[in-house]
């Protein structure tokens, strides 16, 4: 391995110090900031990303997620997309239960990982036993895509159920991406979200994102030798419009039926909303 350059930016001092919280909070306080602060991070942190969430969700990560599952109410036939699926925890999750489901990111490494599961098991991660290609093996249940979902790749009315897990919270135009999901659902479609809240009350806010921050800088510094890498988690919240404001803005898009399923303790949610069963209406 060569020896480490002082212009290796693993190594730039700068990276070892903590950016001013403004820096960063100026860094992904417009649009196209944060986009590219996003895609920058995620394909920073993709190979790490699995063990990150266990890590900061203290394990809990997965039973949120079979628990947005149980609520999705899946049924064999429905068409499932997964947006912002990094490795597919969600889209293979679905896939036991729906039969046609497809995982979207914007970040190439997370659909390697995540297709690199489904490749691991040889069966794939969609509940099957037989290795691939035995006879009477069906194709890949989950198949992924690289996207944006603020653009979606796909015709209006394609899909039942859409799921994104810690999704909302980190596009940068969410109006944008609520009325995506909206076009591609199906009338009578089901949204289900999981993500981060803002709690209400400040001091529990105050005490929450300073966890996190302090939390997310020791990590970012042992994982990555850059102590911004997981101060961005509270600082996405910051700017985040938290449960409720995001209630609202489906309600905006037309979505009915939504509600918002606190976790661990209002800390954490899940949305569910419908798009309107009425053809064209919003
Ligand atoms: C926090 S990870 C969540 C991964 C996965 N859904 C989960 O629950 O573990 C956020 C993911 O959103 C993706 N992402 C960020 N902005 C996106 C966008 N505009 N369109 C699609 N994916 C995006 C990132 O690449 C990353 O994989």
């Amino acid at each position: 391995m060569p020896a480490a350059s002082p212009h290796d930016a693993r190594y730039h001092p700068r990276l070892l110090t903590p950016r001013p919280r403004a820096a960063l909070r100026a860094a992904i306080a417009t649009p196209d900031g944060k986009r590219r602060y996003v895609r920058g991070l995620f394909a920073t942190i993709a190979d790490r990303y699995d063990f990150i969430t266990r890590f900061l969700s203290y394990g809990q990560d997965r039973r949120w997620k079979r628990r947005l599952i149980r609520l999705a109410r899946l049924r064999a036939g429905d068409r499932v997309l997964d947006l912002a699926c990094g490795t597919g925890d969600l889209a293979y999750a679905a896939s036991k239960e729906a039969s046609r489901v497809m995982g979207l990111d914007v970040t190439h490494r997370m659909l390697q990982l995540a297709a690199g599961r489904q490749a691991d098991s040889g069966s794939g991660e969609g509940g099957r036993s037989r290795p691939p290609g035995a006879p009477g093996t069906p194709g890949p249940r989950v198949s992924f895509v690289t996207g944006d979902m603020l653009a979606l790749p796909f015709p209006d009315a394609q899909f039942d159920v859409v799921t994104t897990g810690y999704g909302l919270r980190n596009v940068p135009d969410l109006p944008l991406a609520l009325s995506e999901i909206h076009r591609v659902l199906v009338p009578g479609g089901r949204l289900l979200s999981l993500d981060f809240n803002k709690p209400a009350s400040r001091v529990v806010r105050s005490a929450y994102l300073a966890y996190l921050t302090v939390v997310g800088s020791t990590l970012g510094f042992a994982l990555h030798r850059d102590p911004d890498t997981y101060r961005y988690i509270p600082e996405s919240i910051r700017q985040y419009p938290g449960a409720q404001g995001v209630a609202k803005l489906l309600d905006a898009q037309g979505f009915t039926s939504v509600e918002v399923i606190p976790l661990l303790g209002g800390l954490m949610a899940i949305h569910v909303g419908q798009r309107s069963k009425v053809k064209g209406q919003r």
